[in-house]
């Protein structure tokens, strides 16, 4: 072989084994709970605030000294702590970080949580959120570094369908830009299901992506379109995403799928691919509530449990209270709430941490992998369910 090919190839080979280096540290990086860009909360500055649809409001944060802001891998969530009155519990909440990784802004891109319409018991609107739309330029925001284990995982390299609902597509819109700005020649297909024109967020954005790369092909399906949006234009479907939606546009092949939407939609597609072969492996989402989707197996009486100790005795040391284990209890902290038990909680997803227990005797499994980890010791009552007799410290 000729000594210039020869050199090609070496850097080549160079670039590739580089590239692999980084995306292996990243990934490590963003794995790993004690290499945060911070510790505890720091202080972030909103410096604009954009509607983008309607009760939707982009944030964006700058480091209130004018500093460049540690850098998260698209997908991550930064966990907001809210000011209370003496007294009343902390009021925690997770928000994806909904542009790419930049060094100058963080964006959170916000819902405000409305009450029901027909509100006879007069329901209040969100907390956090209500607390995040009466922002304004020039408000001081605490905020944990950002976290989870909900991103575009650098080491994987298979084309990707990226499938968002409603505001979920916060994170996705991070990967997607991310995908785009450096020019990532992967096929990328990119669901979008929403109910009309008036409640789509970081639409143009989007838009944007899929106009200027032939790679990224966009499909956005509106469930309740208005009379003057237009399929075809303003978006591509009537109805609701689909797993039959998903098998007709994107075709046969391996792919990795990165879901984030309401419960009820991530079910039914979690549910749908798996069904249609697709590896565990390959799926990965984000729930924004309660961990609605329960893929390890809910533990049962088995034969060796069924007699004397199924359903287990929950006891909370501290409280003097106990409670057979309910199986229509979300998680522990439902069980433990239910007992009129005062724990704290946030994100009610294993994100925030801030419902961590410690566990005295026996064992739990988690129904949800950890965006957060607790301390040796402890268990994440949001996500957790016993496998045996248990005691809490609580
Ligand atoms: C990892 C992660 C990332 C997230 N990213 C985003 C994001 O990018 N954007 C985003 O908008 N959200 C995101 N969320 C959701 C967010 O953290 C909050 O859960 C959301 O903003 C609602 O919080 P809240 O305090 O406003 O509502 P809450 O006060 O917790 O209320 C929730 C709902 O319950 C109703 N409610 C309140 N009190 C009662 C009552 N007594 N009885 C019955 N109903 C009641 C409210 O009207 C409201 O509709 C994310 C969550 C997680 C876990
Ligand atoms: S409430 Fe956030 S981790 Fe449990």
């Amino acid at each position: 072989m000729r000594l210039r090919q020869r050199q090609r190839n070496y850097a080549h080979e160079r670039q590739a084994f580089l590239r692999e280096v980084d995306a292996t540290a990243r990934a490590a990086r963003a794995d790993r709970q004690d290499f945060l860009g911070w510790s505890g909360t720091r202080d972030l500055r909103v410096s604009a605030l954009v509607d983008e649809a309607r009760h939707v409001k982009s944030i964006y944060l700058t480091d209130p000294d004018g500093g460049s802001l540690p850098r998260f891998e698209p997908g991550q969530y930064i966990t907001c702590h809210f000011e209370t009155a003496a007294g009343e519990k902390p009021l925690v909440r997770c928000y994806s970080l909904s542009d790419r990784p930049r060094d100058e802004y963080y964006r959170l891109t916000i819902k405000l949580l409305e009450p029901p319409s027909s509100n006879e018991s007069q329901v209040p609107a969100g907390r956090a959120s209500s607390r995040m739309h009466a922002l304004a330029i020039g408000d001081r925001l605490a905020a944990s570094a950002p976290r989870g284990g909900f991103f575009l995982d650098p080491r994987r390299q298979l084309p990707l369908v990226l499938v968002a609902g409603g505001i979920g597509v916060t994170p996705l819109a991070s990967m997607l830009a991310e995908l785009a700005e450096t020019n990532d020649s992967r096929d990328v297909y990119f669901f979008y299901g929403v109910r009309n024109s008036c409640e789509h967020p970081l639409r143009e954005q989007i838009e944007e992506f899929a106009a200027e790369h032939a790679n990224i092909r966009m499909c956005v399906a509106y469930s309740q379109p208005l009379p003057d949006d237009r399929e075809g234009g303003d978006y591509q479907l009537r109805g609701r995403l689909s797993i039959e939606t998903i098998h007709r546009v994107v075709p046969a092949g391996q792919f990795d799928y990165y879901l984030c939407g309401p419960g009820e939609m991530m079910e039914q597609l979690v549910e749908g691919l798996l069904a249609s072969g697709v590896p565990e492996e390959r799926i990965l989402y984000e729930a924004f509530g309660p961990a609605s989707i329960r893929r390890a197996a809910l533990p049962q009486a088995s034969p060796a449990t069924a007699a004397a100790d199924w359903p287990p005795i929950v006891r909370l040391a501290s409280s003097s209270q106990q409670a057979s284990w309910d199986d229509d209890c979300e998680s522990l902290l439902e069980l433990i709430e239910g007992l009129g038990v005062d724990i704290d909680s946030g994100c009610r997803a294993g994100s925030c941490g801030m419902c961590a227990a410690r566990v005295l005797e026996g064992n739990v499994i988690t129904v949800k992998q950890a965006g957060a980890a607790a301390p040796d010791g402890y268990c994440l009552a949001c996500i957790s369910v016993p496998t045996s007799p248990l005691v809490l410290e609580l």
